[in-house]
């Protein structure tokens, strides 16, 4: 016999309106990169949330944060569900926000209305999801999971020199806990348009694209504007640009493919003065492993070509490095039924957007459930998902916890 809570949907609406407070100024939505005053702010604000639902709350050494609600058989491998606290700049109050707050209400349901579970449940918020301040992206699931050392990633650097490992002990969160999620579903946004299009109101996430990111420099020579002959340039955005032609040309040959120079800095950066330095990012990202490793293996070869073709000097890092994943086929099909608990307008697809299910899925048996964002927007203060959904896809979530959390 399924197990039924009541939601407390008007308490979920308040939170996620309160916590997208947390770091917003009008007009520019919200801003809370990783470990930043801000982000120590929603960490608080979740923590006394947690305490007043009286969960056990455990922080490890890259400062995810959990709180678990134990099961009949206590707190080891809680059936877990989450997201992060963190966001891009000028960003909406749902990417991260929504998964972790939905896990929130779903275990506030569970704790009063009094139901028992075999398994422990938790909610989780991981650090650094989006890597926008330190990279790589998904810190705190790639710790978690093993596939970066805890070490590694409390040296990252942000560009004012302050590392990862600093800022976690200046805001208080880098703890000594160690949490092993026995499963993990992460609601989230779709933050595409395919949800909409198809009309569809559930997305049940059958995997994620991988994603590879580079920090770049292109070193001409600054000169002056008016007297230098333009084929005695060393232009370093001549160079930009032509490789954003060339990263565009990349995507359209490599089969569902999506590349983007997101943080372009133009040096000196003055209207008479030729470029002599410009400091770019590289974003590319593919479903199929196979057009993964062509995207990571023709990436560099095309930022040396264009650096070649205008005389510059190149330095490259690689940034991040997430897999493709495809989440398995017991974990889809339960959120698949869970879905159909709640709507037939059921859409099955795979994410364009990182997520710590990417990582999650190394350690435990994971699957995602989107929910549709309007107009495909997102990180960006336009992002929207009507109430109605929102809630619906709490609903999904629960049921799927449920289910987990008594097998
Ligand atoms: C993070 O949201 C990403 O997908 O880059
Ligand atoms: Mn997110
Ligand atoms: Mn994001
Ligand atoms: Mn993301």
């Amino acid at each position: 016999m399924e197990e039924r809570i009541v939601l407390d949907e008007g308490r979920f609406l308040a939170d996620l309106e309160e916590l997208g407070g947390i770091g917003a100024a009008p007009g520019e939505g919200r801003t809370r990169l990783a470990l930043s005053d801000e982000d120590g702010e929603a960490r608080r604000w979740l923590v006394r949330r947690m305490e007043e639902l009286g969960l056990e709350i455990r922080v490890d050494g890259i400062g995810n944060l959990f709180g678990i609600l134990p099961g009949e058989e206590g707190t080891e491998a809680p059936v877990t569900a989450g997201s992060h606290l963190d966001t891009v700049i000028r960003a909406g109050a749902l990417d991260g926000a929504y998964g972790v707050l939905g896990a929130l209400a779903v275990l506030r349901g569970v704790r009063e209305s009094g139901t028992r579970l075999r398994r422990a449940l938790a909610v989780a918020a991981f650090t650094n999801e989006e890597g926008v301040r330190f990279q790589p992206d998904m810190m705190g699931s790639l710790v978690l999971s093993g596939r970066l050392p805890l070490e590694e990633a409390l040296a990252a650097r942000d560009r004012e020199g302050l590392r990862a490992g600093e800022e976690l002990e200046r805001l208080g969160f880098r703890g000594t806990d160690r949490v092993t999620p026995g499963a993990y579903l992460e609601l989230h946004i779709e933050q595409g348009p395919r949800l909409e299009d198809a009309g569809a109101r559930i997305g049940v996430v059958e995997g994620i694209q991988g994603i590879a990111w580079w920090g770049c420099t292109y070193r001409g020579q600054a000169n002056h504007a008016g007297t230098t002959p333009m084929d005695r340039r060393r232009d370093a955005f001549a160079g930009v640009a032509d490789l954003s032609r060339s990263l565009r040309e990349l995507a359209a040959r490599v089969p569902s493919s999506v590349a983007t120079l997101g943080r372009v800095e133009v040096r000196p950066g003055a209207i008479n003065v030729v470029p002599g330095r410009v400091d770019f990012t590289v974003d590319v990202r593919a479903e199929a492993p196979e057009s993964f490793g062509r995207l990571k293996e023709e990436v560099p070869r095309l930022l040396r070509e264009a650096a070649g073709r205008h005389a510059l000097e190149l330095e490259a890092e690689a940034l991040a490095d997430a897999p493709p994943v495809r989440f398995p086929r017991e974990m889809t099909d339960l959120v698949d039924s869970c879905a159909r608990g709640e709507t037939d307008r059921v859409l099955r697809l795979a994410s364009g957007a990182g997520h710590d299910a990417q990582f999650l899925h190394f350690l435990c048996p994971t699957a995602m459930i989107f929910v549709p964002s309007r107009g495909g927007l997102s990180h960006c203060p336009e992002e929207h998902t009507e109430a109605a959904d929102l809630l619906r896809g709490v609903r999904v979530l629960a049921r799927g916890l449920i289910a987990l959390a008594q097998r």
